[in-house]
């Protein structure tokens, strides 16, 4: 089957499923998302795309900001990082306090909120203006200069992030904070608000498909290690206490959002973004995931 029938039927066969779901509400702003939403998109490293659905509609991206941010932090500090975080998956889920008492304030990964909280604080005390450094950044991976924060859905986020406020307190008190938690927390909230469509999501990813190199520039990124490093997280944690089962069913490193978005890479090859808002237990979109099992299913194609 040729790509974009590929996809037409995977659309076809996963649309009924996203009843099944619940659009994530603890956020008030990402409720009024409509659950019938559904895209996939791929974009392959030698520049060709297919996509199917809702592909040019911006949505939240939520904790698929997590790889970005990560990607500016893993720059600056390198492997030094790893005095502020641990690579290990947590099993719990993503907004969990329980395991930070226990391990003294060091995050289970930077996936996790509490590690995406302490990458947030990273950058603050790296770069001069952090919020346009990471506009500016996923603008220019994706030669996309409309991307914008949702500045309503990092408020709504604000009023009642009671958890991620907890989880930069307790990780203050060990010390593993160091700008004030408003500030951390301002700039996380704000991340997690950059609204992408599918389409440019999947185009977003193609650095770490393609070894640390935006393949439509050759602007050089990370290098060939640091990709390899931030696509094992990915494998290992994209997905929370759910990463185990989708690299066995899946296969392919991913990162997936509360708003729904789940992205996929396989290296030397390419990016895809399934969007559909209803979440399964784990806090993943239910048939975007289903919909990722069955593309590496019908092209015989996964990293392994
Ligand atoms: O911090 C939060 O809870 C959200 N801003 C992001 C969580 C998220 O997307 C988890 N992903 N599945």
């Amino acid at each position: 089957m040729e790509m974009h029938d590929i996809l037409k039927t995977i659309y076809q066969e996963v649309k009924p499923l996203a009843s099944k779901g619940e659009v994530a509400d603890y956020i008030p702003q990402l409720s009024f998302i409509s659950p019938d939403k559904l895209a996939i998109s791929v974009h392959n490293v030698d520049g060709s795309c297919y996509e199917v659905g809702d592909s040019d509609t911006p949505f939240s991206i939520q904790s698929i900001s997590k790889v970005f941010g990560y990607t500016l932090a893993f720059k600056v500090l390198g492997p030094d990082i790893w005095k502020r975080l641990d690579k290990e998956p947590s099993g719990n889920s993503f907004n969990s306090l329980v395991q930070l008492e226990y391990e003294r304030g060091i995050p289970r990964n930077p996936f996790i909120n509490a590690g995406a909280i302490v990458i947030a604080d990273i950058i603050l005390s790296h770069y001069p203006n952090p919020q346009q450094t990471l506009l500016d950044f996923v603008r220019g991976i994706t030669n996309e200069p409309s991307i914008r924060y949702n500045h309503d859905v990092a408020t709504s986020e604000k009023l009642t992030g009671y958890r991620n406020t907890a989880l930069a307190y307790l990780m203050k008190s060990f010390k593993n904070i160091h700008n004030s938690v408003e500030d951390v927390l301002d700039f996380y909230f704000l991340q997690c608000s950059l609204e992408m469509s599918s389409k440019n999501l999947s185009k977003s990813f193609l650095y770490l498909a393609n070894h640390g190199i935006v393949p439509s520039t050759n602007e050089q990124i990370l290098t060939v290690s640091q990709s390899k490093r931030i696509s094992a997280l990915m494998l290992t944690c994209g997905l929370y206490n759910e990463s185990g089962d989708f690299a066995y069913r899946v296969g392919m490193p991913a990162k997936s959002g509360v708003g729904g978005g789940v992205v996929a890479i396989i290296p030397k090859k390419l990016s895809i973004c399934v969007w559909s808002p209803p979440l399964n237990r784990f806090g993943n979109s239910l048939a975007g995931i289903e919909a990722l099992e069955k593309f590496t299913t019908y092209t015989g194609d996964s990293i392994f």
